[in-house]
């Protein structure tokens, strides 16, 4: 299975923001993940619109943004107007998720749609046709650098069952023990935040890459 790479920013240097967008244009990055948080569905608040328009110019990667929000409804235009190219809303943010992933993709972007821990996989099944890509968050949301939940990987088997052609993503605690093991069990876009960037972006998602080709080689 051709897995992808979503490297997060959130774990990037905020006052040098340039220099990891640069990074991971030479990386084995294949999308890049910005994380999108509002203070008010996840405590912290990050970035938004503005942060994507910003580092547009500087990578021609598709840009994958996990709003993190409420009334994501409401920002579907700015994102698109940015440079977003895929928007992935939250199940448990949207009592009107069928609209909010029609707008979506009336705008023209990729959609997704988010589960966390505790949601259980079948709260996407009546959306499926209206996106393609399940994020099964393997953390809860918020903060980078947690530990992966391990009753996760039940879910992602889960999802890659009820969605067999769909991107299967996953988001926090991937490391190099955790990526192989997800994508033993379905999952086929691996967002890393903390990983990689706790040293260089370009030699850790290399390292990321080989350790995954050698787990599907033996
Ligand atoms: C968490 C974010 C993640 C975060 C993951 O709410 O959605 O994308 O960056 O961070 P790590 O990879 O450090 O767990
Ligand atoms: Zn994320």
């Amino acid at each position: 299975m051709n897995v992808k790479l979503a490297p997060s920013i959130l774990s990037a240097d905020f006052s040098n923001i340039a220099d990891a967008i640069t990074s991971l244009e030479q990386s084995e990055a294949d999308w890049i993940h910005v994380d999108v948080m509002d203070g008010s569905f996840v405590p912290p608040i990050t970035f938004g619109a503005q942060m994507v328009a910003a580092i547009r110019p500087l990578t021609n990667k598709p840009l994958d943004c996990h709003l993190m929000i409420e009334h994501p409804e409401t920002q579907i235009e700015m994102f698109r107007s940015a440079g977003a190219d895929r928007i992935t809303v939250h199940v448990e943010a949207c009592p009107h998720l069928h609209r909010v992933l029609q707008l979506i993709r009336e705008s023209g972007l990729k959609a997704g749609v988010a589960i966390n821990p505790a949601t259980p996989v079948i709260a996407v099944r009546e959306v499926l046709e209206l996106v393609d890509l399940i994020l099964v968050m393997t953390v809860n949301p918020g903060w980078g650098g947690q530990p992966f939940i391990e009753e996760t990987l039940r879910k992602v088997s889960e999802a890659r069952t009820i969605a067999p052609n769909h991107f299967i993503q996953v988001d926090g605690g991937i490391d190099l023990s955790t990526a192989p093991r997800v994508v033993a069990v379905g999952a086929n876009v691996l967002v890393a935040g903390s990983y990689t960037f706790s040293g260089d972006p370009i030699e850790r998602l290399s390292v990321l890459r080989r350790i995954l080709c050698e787990s599907s080689a033996s």
